[in-house]
């Protein structure tokens, strides 16, 4: 069944593991549609770096379903030649139906965000989909606490993780952990100063594993290089490529280049292009953070 399409994608975890033990974080960008995959596989081949590709549900939606998805990024990853380490992840798997669906359909890595059911509840959902995910080659992420803000209709109130529930939850099987440490989805409000170092030192402590730094938009570059060091592996992005896009579109129509009509401004492959670039640079940029750049 789904196996046959894993002709290329990787498991992540090894890619967290390798960040974790060096002190660098892997990227995890998330995806809309065939410009955002290319430019990151593009971007990512370039320079060398391991990258996670990842789908929100309403991103799934969005380009159709699970099997465009899973085909885009495959077909990508043959016909551009792309030989780094590439994961397609679920990102935000909010029910079990989603996380099953997505890895009988060839993703190489999944998250069951349980962190709206009471822990309980999170806990047992986590441990029966890892059981599930055993049969496949898939890396497993899971959720405590939660992140504020909202991503694609998931909505948190930014509980901070608890290293009780941490520890806990890292037996059961998951690859990494992603927990509220003052990080928020989409733009940081003017009011947010920190991610709060003091809870992610507890909770790395407790659960001694890769971690997920979400949120990854608009954090200070000394705070994501110390989140570095005190055990994020993994750094989500998603409004920052979005930003890119806009900027480098906006460029584009208001200089009127779309109703150059001679030059065929309004061909979509022309209007889209600027932002394309745009995704690669910051993404290059990001990954430079990271440290991950060159490390494929
Ligand atoms: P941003 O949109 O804030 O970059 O967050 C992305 C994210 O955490 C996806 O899970």
């Amino acid at each position: 069944m789904a196996q046959i399409y894993h002709k290329k994608l990787v498991n992540a975890k090894n890619m967290v593991l390798n960040a974790h033990k060096n002190k660098y974080a892997i990227g995890h960008f998330n995806i809309n549609n065939l410009e955002w995959t290319k430019a990151i596989l593009e971007g990512a081949q370039e320079t060398k770096t391991p990258v996670i590709i990842a789908t929100s549900e309403g991103a799934i939606k969005y380009m159709g379903g699970v099997n465009v998805v899973v085909g885009m990024v495959n077909g990508l990853l043959d016909d551009l030649n792309i030989t780094i380490p590439v994961a397609l992840h679920l990102d935000h798997g909010q029910s079990p139906e989603i996380v099953k669906k997505c890895i009988e359909a060839g993703y190489s890595s999944v998250m069951f965000d349980g962190s709206h059911l009471p822990y309980g509840e999170n806990l047992t959902k986590t441990k029966e989909l890892v059981k599930f995910s055993e049969k496949f080659n898939v890396s497993f992420e899971a959720e405590i606490g939660s992140i504020g803000g909202e991503e694609d209709g998931v909505i948190g109130s930014g509980e901070l993780g608890d290293p009780i529930q941490a520890a806990e939850i890292s037996k059961v099987g998951i690859d990494m952990l992603a927990a509220g440490i003052g990080n928020i989805h989409g733009k940081y409000p003017d009011w947010w100063k920190s991610l709060s170092f003091e809870t992610l030192e507890k909770l790395q402590a407790a659960c001694k594993m890769p971690m997920v730094l979400h949120g990854g938009s608009g954090i200070p570059q000394d705070q994501v290089k110390k989140a570095i060091t005190l055990g994020i592996s993994k750094i989500n992005v998603n409004t920052e490529l979005q930003l890119s896009f806009r900027d480098a579109t906006r460029n584009y129509i208001e200089e009127k280049k779309d109703l150059d009509d001679v030059k065929k401004g309004f061909d979509p492959r022309k209007l889209l292009a600027p932002g394309s670039s745009a995704i690669k640079a910051t993404f290059t940029e990001l990954v430079t953070w990271f440290g991950s750049k060159g490390k494929a």
